[in-house]
C-alpha cells in the first residue's frame, strides 16, 4: 500500500467512525479497520515490502493512524453508549414535549437605572456608590443642611439607634467622592434611598433615585442644561426638552426644578402632564460653595452642578404605570411585560 492510500484510508476510518449513529454501526467499523482481517493488520504485514528509504515514514504513518483511529473508536462508542442502546435505537424520545423554563425579565427600575448610566457614560461620567445606612454628617451636614431642616425630623427620616440613619437621598455620595478625590469629578449615582412617607400612588417609604455631579474649573449652570437636554431626549425620545424653574436646595446655589417636555404630548397639554406640557423630574443646581468648603474645595477654584432623579418616577413616565406600587408587588404579570 502506498503512503498516500493510507492516508487516504485513515480520513476514511476518522470519518465513518464519527459517522456511525448506532453501537452496532460502530462494531463495523471497528472490524472492518482493526479487526483480524481489516486495513491496519494488512498495513502493518505491508512494512517488510516496502523499499528501506520509505519504510521509517511507512511506519509513522501506520502507528499514527492506529492511534487516531482506536482513540477515535472509544470516544464515539462512549457517545452511543450514554445516548442509544444496544439494538441502535435511540434512547432519547424525540416526541417528548419539552420542559418549559420560564424566563424572566428585568425589573423596570433596573432598566431605568442601567439606561442612565449608559447615556451619562456616553458622557464620561462614571459610577459612584454609598452605603444605604449613612451619618447625619454625610446626609444632612455636609450637605449644608441646618439642624432645624424639617426633613432630619423623626417623622421624615428613618434614624436608627446608633445615631445614623438610613439615606434620604443619594446626595451623600456627591460628599463621600469629594471627600475621597480631588478634582475633577464626573460621576453618576444609582441606588436606594429611604423616607418615612405613607405609601400611596406616587409614594414609596423606599424608592431609587440617581444623582449626577460634575465639578471642574468653569463648570456653569448652562452646561447643566446643556447635559440635562442631552439625558432627556435620549431616555424619553426626540423633541423632548428640559425647562428649569428656580427652588431651593440647601447644598446648592441656585438650585433649580428640572421639567421635561412631556413625551405624551409632545408638549400641547394632557391628562399626564396635567395640561402643563412639562413633567416635573429632576432637582438641581450649582454646587453651595460652603459644600465645597466642608470637603476642602477651593470655592473660587472650581464650580459644579448636581442633580439628583426618582428612578421610579422616570420609569412611571416613560412606561406609563400609574401607580408606584406596581413596582414593589413582583407580581409576574405585570413584570413580565418589560422585555
Ligand atoms: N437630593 C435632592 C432630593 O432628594 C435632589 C437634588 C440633588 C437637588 C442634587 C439638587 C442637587 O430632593
Amino acid at each position: 500500500m502506498t503512503l498516500e492510500e493510507i492516508s487516504r484510508l485513515k480520513s476514511e476510518g476518522l470519518r465513518e467512525c464519527e459517522a456511525a449513529k448506532t453501537l452496532p454501526e460502530l462494531e463495523a467499523v471497528r472490524i472492518r479497520y482493526v479487526g483480524r482481517n481489516g486495513f491496519l493488520p494488512q498495513i502493518m504485514k505491508g512494512l517488510k515490502d516496502v523499499v528501506p528509504d520509505e519504510r521509517s515514514e511507512y511506519g509513522r504513518l501506520a502507528n499514527e493512524f492506529k492511534n487516531q483511529l482506536c482513540s477515535a473508536l472509544d470516544l464515539r462508542k462512549k457517545e452511543l453508549a450514554s445516548g442509544g442502546s444496544e439494538d441502535g435505537k435511540p434512547l432519547f424520545d424525540y416526541s417528548m414535549p419539552g420542559i418549559w423554563r420560564g424566563l424572566g425579565s428585568k425589573h423596570p427600575v433596573s432598566c431605568i437605572i442601567e439606561e442612565t448610566v449608559r447615556i451619562f457614560g456616553r458622557l464620561g461620567f462614571t459610577v459612584a456608590e454609598g452605603p444605604d445606612v449613612e451619618t447625619a454628617h454625610h446626609n444632612f451636614e455636609a450637605l449644608n443642611t441646618p439642624a432645624h431642616h424639617p426633613s432630619l425630623d423623626r417623622s421624615d427620616t428613618f434614624w436608627l439607634e446608633t445615631g445614623e440613619l438610613l439615606r434620604t437621598q443619594t446626595s451623600p455620595v456627591q460628599i463621600r467622592v469629594m471627600e475621597s478625590r480631588k478634582p475633577p469629578v464626573r460621576i453618576i449615582t444609582p441606588g436606594r434611598c429611604y423616607r418615612r412617607d405613607t405609601t400611596d400612588a406616587t409614594h414609596s417609604a423606599n424608592f431609587h433615585q440617581v444623582e449626577g455631579l460634575y465639578v471642574d474649573r468653569n463648570v456653569s449652570l448652562s452646561d447643566l442644561k446643556g447635559t440635562l437636554a442631552y439625558f432627556a431626549r435620549e431616555m424619553m425620545g426626540p423633541g423632548v426638552d428640559v425647562r428649569f424653574r428656580p427652588h431651593f436646595f440647601p447644598f446648592t446655589e441656585p438650585s433649580v426644578e428640572a421639567d421635561f417636555t412631556c413625551h405624551v404630548c409632545g408638549g400641547k397639554g394632557c391628562r399626564v402632564c396635567k395640561n402643563s406640557g412639562w413633567i416635573e423630574i429632576a432637582g438641581a443646581g450649582m454646587v453651595d460653595p460652603r459644600v465645597f468648603l466642608k470637603v476642602g474645595y477651593d470655592p473660587e477654584e472650581f464650580t459644579g452642578y448636581a442633580f439628583g432623579m426618582g428612578i421610579e418616577r422616570i420609569a412611571m413616565i416613560k412606561y406609563g404605570i400609574n401607580d408606584i406600587r406596581l413596582l414593589y408587588e413582583n407580581d409576574t404579570r405585570f413584570l413580565g411585560q418589560f422585555r
